[in-house]
């Protein structure tokens, strides 16, 4: 295997490589970012998409029956017995018309890819079934990440339903919503919470896994991202293997949109698809380096030429003036994103965008997607504000066929949804109004009447 499977640079000027067991997960030449590579020309690749239709049929072989793992010859770094699956990737990429008018999309051209339905609740299963897959291969014991929530609800759920690894979670300290810490506490994991934001626990981290060998699963990992490939794969698997015009993704660390652009390029250089899509990233407001350094300082990847001291300069200029990152889609809330320049090589593949969306319209448009069906938390909906803004431009159009990822459930962040519908303005100010977000457009909220059989048939009859 070990010759088919390596770690490379993704610098192609570097050339950095890594034997498949390395867990550093940094190029061991220039200390850059790693991509999982493969020699593809002497590994065994179905000639059509069409070939992964043959594991529906076969749904009691648990290789088979994972969203993830169905898809193996698309990331074949381990052998079968090897493979960690806790039935991942049973999710849903639905037609979604109530929410394409909401932003502007003619009927039947907006899908929403729905991560929600993953064992914790999010996309980050698809990515940790995948490392904790190399971390067996290499005999890790202990496994360790920073998290905004989801990484760490990923890790926990893991560590508790394989009993493979000993779970360390590093949090910023009042940074993370309920619904993702009950999830840390319940599954067993060691849940550390440092002073600081998301930003200084993935810095700390990363020098305790050095210091103490433990596993690091954040998305730094290639192999997380190589799990992450297949949310694409389903994306066009529930799309009759057609590639849509536009992928459109929030964007914290960056590694759901490198991995989609490897996903696709892989995919193109394998023959299995026709084109590319388009894919957007959409930043929070509050946490937008992305979005500045791309759009506003024209950053580009330039085959892997592109200018290291803009960024340097850029998180110089934040330190200087002390901005943190600020958004009430705390998924996001990253300023600091470790797969920046993966994310630009990315944006250039697929002839990208990235655009960036305040919290009021985020949560505007996670009430129109809740309304619409499918419940999802503030993070995920950014990628739906951010299709509204890009129609409204013009740089999409309404007759563009769009996926919108959602990347979490509803019941991860379930305080912001009550406040959003809150008829109370102390509960609307004390988690929206505090946070800038000044009056929201879809509230639902609760009707109150006195424990009167009369008066609440009455308010049921004008209310409906
Ligand atoms: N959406 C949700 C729900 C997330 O939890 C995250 C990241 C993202 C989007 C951003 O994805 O990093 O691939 O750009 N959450 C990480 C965490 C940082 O720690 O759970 P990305």
């Amino acid at each position: 295997m070990a010759d088919l499977v390596y770690q490379r640079c993704i610098d192609p000027a570097c050339g950095g490589t890594a034997d498949l067991a390395d867990t550093t997960f940094r190029c061991p030449r220039c200390g850059g970012l790693l991509d999982v590579a493969y020699d593809w020309d002497r590994l065994p690749v179905p000639k059509s998409l069409k070939h992964f239709e043959g594991k529906w049929a076969n749904r009691t072989h648990p290789l088979d029956f994972s969203g993830v793992w169905r898809f193996r010859e698309l990331l074949p770094f381990a052998p079968d017995d090897a493979i960690v699956t806790i039935g991942e990737g049973q999710t849903l990429c639905q037609r979604a018309d109530s929410v394409a008018a909401y932003a502007g999309l003619n009927p039947g051209r907006l899908f929403l890819q729905y991560e929600g339905m993953n064992p914790s609740g999010s996309f980050k299963d698809n990515g940790m079934s995948a490392a904790f897959t190399h971390a067996r291969m290499t005999g890790a014991n202990r496994a360790a990440c920073a998290s905004t929530g989801n990484t760490s609800a990923s890790l926990a759920v893991y560590c508790a339903a394989t009993q493979l690894m000993r779970g360390v979670i590093f949090i910023g300290s009042g940074k993370i919503s309920y619904g993702k810490l009950s999830q840390a506490l319940e599954h067993g994991a060691l849940t550390v919470q440092i002073h600081g934001d998301f930003d200084d626990a993935l810095r700390r981290v990363q020098e305790v896994s050095r210091q103490l060998g433990i596993y690091l699963v954040n998305s730094v990992n290639p192999f997380r991202l190589e799990g992450q490939k297949t949310i694409m794969y389903r994306v066009l698997e529930a799309r009759g293997w057609e590639v849509p015009d536009w992928v459109v993704v929030p964007g914290g660390n960056l590694g759901n949109v490198s991995a989609f652009a490897k996903a696709f390029h892989e995919l193109r250089a394998l023959n299995l698809i026709p084109r590319l899509p388009r894919l957007a990233v959409i930043n929070a407001a509050g946490a937008d380096t992305f979005y500045q350094l791309h759009e506003k300082h024209g950053l580009r990847w330039a085959g892997g030429r592109f200018d290291r001291s803009e960024i340097d300069g850029y998180y110089a200029a934040l330190d200087a003036s002390g901005r943190k990152p600020d958004t009430l889609a705390s998924a996001i809330e990253i300023n600091r994103p470790v797969n920046l320049p993966k994310a630009l090589r990315a944006l250039e593949c697929c002839d990208g965008v990235v655009r960036a969306v305040p919290d009021a319209e985020i949560l505007d448009a996670k009430a129109k997607i809740g309304a619409g069906g499918l419940g999802c938390e503030p993070a995920s909906a950014a990628s739906v504000a951010g299709l509204r803004a890009l129609v409204r431009e013009n740089v999409i159009s309404p007759t563009d066929s769009v996926v919108c990822v959602l990347t979490g459930h509803v019941l991860k962040d379930p305080d912001e949804t009550v406040a959003y519908h809150s008829a109370d303005r102390a509960t609307f100010d004390a988690k929206l109004g505090a946070r800038g977000v000044k009056s929201v457009a879809f509230p639902n909220r609760a009707v109150q009447v006195p424990n009167d059989l009369a008066a609440i048939v009455r308010a049921i009859e004008s209310h409906t």
